[in-house]
């Protein structure tokens, strides 16, 4: 018979790629408290409940079926789940505004503000509200001030407990993060709320590894940590730029670099570009509160971490098309990969999108493949799917095309048979590497012509 007397109520609010995941180990590690993940998505709250997650993570669905039904929850009834919670984390979407003030860098704050009012309206007793979406330093302040203005005697305390998961390898983050981040006010009723959600984490964090901190540097570290993690990607790509005019190698700068124990080896691989739906909003954002503190040199600083990022997808697209003799107007394309990364069906913000648009302006006929993320791309390219076809086997997709792009680094692009997918392409048959992750002088022998990141091309013409 399912358990009742939960020693707490932990609610979420948001069942997305963070608030799925994060539930799951936290119901999983601490089976004496009630989870509950509550989304105004129907689909998405019964796709959790089956063998078809709603979103695609290593080990997660194991995950999820290790408490499913003992003590982790996922339904509609959000007031209801809402009234009975002691703790409540947030983290629905907070996505680039598209209007008014700040269009194009603030974060749209308004799921964030009506989940603060559904849980003033509906609660009647006191409760720890934790910010587990990425948001503006300072928001905590906009929270307390809208939940602690009740007339009903209730005490709301806001904490600020970033997620820092990268897609694809969420369930490894969760299990074994680096740091758990935990801002509270400094106040007895803060520290207090502080303890209580330390608590959940020592159930399976080293002490060491959970990080307190105050409220508004846990809320800015989350914009930070990801404008820096950013920067690196940008910062490598600038260099591949260079390495194709010098004849130098950007996988040989980047090892020569990465060596240095200062430097260090990680998000180095220069690419086609980052994606994902946190790197671009959350710099614009970071930029947004700088330009809003008077800080305009800090905030063109990170700006350009944006601008290089778009700079490296459009060289990419049009080095396609100036090397094939300047049109792709009818000819096959293959993107191969249509993730932001590989080992996630997310799409958001993914390079791919940005080059299949570009080609299909040039009239190119596309042909998508992914493992995971087709119907992420038949989303995305709704609009334009004329000229699209979708196909899992890449060798399928790879028949008489007259070029392959690689947009995502899968393991399994790594391995296909290239003399075979060689040998039914229409010739001169051209391939793009965009995540630098095969063998360039195998398939310059097999007869392609190569152009990688970052390195000059392998051409037979
Ligand atoms: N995706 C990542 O890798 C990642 C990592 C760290 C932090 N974050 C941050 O976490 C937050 C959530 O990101 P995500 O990728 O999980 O987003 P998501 O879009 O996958 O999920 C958000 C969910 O919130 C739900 N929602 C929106 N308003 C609601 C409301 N009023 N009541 C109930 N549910 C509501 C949506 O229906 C959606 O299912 C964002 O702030 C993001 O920046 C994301």
């Amino acid at each position: 018979m399912a358990r009742t007397n939960f020693k707490k109520h932990i609610v979420c609010i948001g069942a997305g790629y963070v608030g799925g995941p994060t539930m799951a180990m936290i119901a999983a590690r601490c089976p004496e408290y009630a989870v509950i993940v509550v989304d105004i998505n129907p689909e998405r709250i019964a796709a959790w409940q089956t063998d078809c997650l709603p979103i695609y993570e290593p080990g997660l669905l194991e995950l999820v079926r290790e408490s499913l039904g003992r003590n982790l929850f996922f339904s509609t009834d959000i007031n209801a789940n809402i009234h009975k919670a002691d703790i409540i984390f947030v983290s629905v979407n907070t996505p680039t505004k598209t209007y008014g003030e700040g269009a194009g860098k603030a974060a749209d704050l308004q799921y964030w503000e009506k989940t603060a009012r559904t849980i003033l309206q509906v609660s009647d007793s006191n409760k720890i509200i934790i910010e587990k979406s990425t948001l503006p330093v300072r928001t905590a302040h906009a929270m307390e001030r809208i939940l602690n203005a009740n007339e009903k005697g209730l005490h709301f305390e806001v904490l600020s407990n970033p997620e820092f998961l990268a897609e694809g390898s969420a369930v490894a983050d969760l299990e074994k993060p680096d740091r758990v981040l935990i801002g509270s006010r400094e106040t007895e009723s803060g520290l207090k709320a502080r303890a209580e959600i330390v608590d959940i984490y020592a159930h399976w964090v080293a002490p060491e590894r959970i990080l307190t901190s105050n409220l508004w540097s846990a809320e800015l570290s989350k914009l930070v940590a990801n404008a820096f993690l950013a920067q690196r990607i940008s910062s490598i790509n600038s260099i591949s730029a260079l390495c194709e005019k010098t004849e130098a190698s950007v996988r040989e700068v980047a090892l020569a670099i990465g060596t240095d124990s200062r430097i260090g080896s990680k998000f180095l691989n220069a690419s086609v570009g980052f994606g994902g739906s946190c790197f671009k909003k959350d710099i614009l954002n970071l930029v947004y509160i700088c330009e809003h503190y008077g800080l305009h040199e800090v905030a063109r600083y990170w700006e350009s971490v944006v601008m290089m990022n778009d700079y490296q997808q459009q060289r990419f697209v049009t080095n396609m098309i100036k090397v094939m003799f300047n049109t792709v107007a009818d000819k096959r394309i293959v993107l191969l990969g249509f993730a932001f990364k590989a080992n996630t069906s997310d799409t958001r913000e993914s390079p791919s999108i940005f080059v299949a648009r570009k080609l299909l302006g040039e009239h190119a006929r596309l042909v998508i493949s992914d493992p995971q993320a087709l119907d992420n791309a038949r989303i995305d390219l709704q609009d334009c799917t004329q000229r699209i076809e979708f196909s899992e086997d890449p060798y399928a997709a790879a028949h008489k095309a007259h070029a392959i792009a690689i947009m995502t680094e899968w393991d399994i692009y790594r391995d296909l048979d290239y003399e075979r997918i060689f040998n039914h392409m229409e010739k001169p048959a051209f391939i793009f590497d965009g995540r630098n992750i095969l063998d360039h002088e195998k398939l310059f022998n097999i007869g392609f012509n190569v152009f990688s990141i970052g390195k000059p091309p392998l051409k037979h013409f």
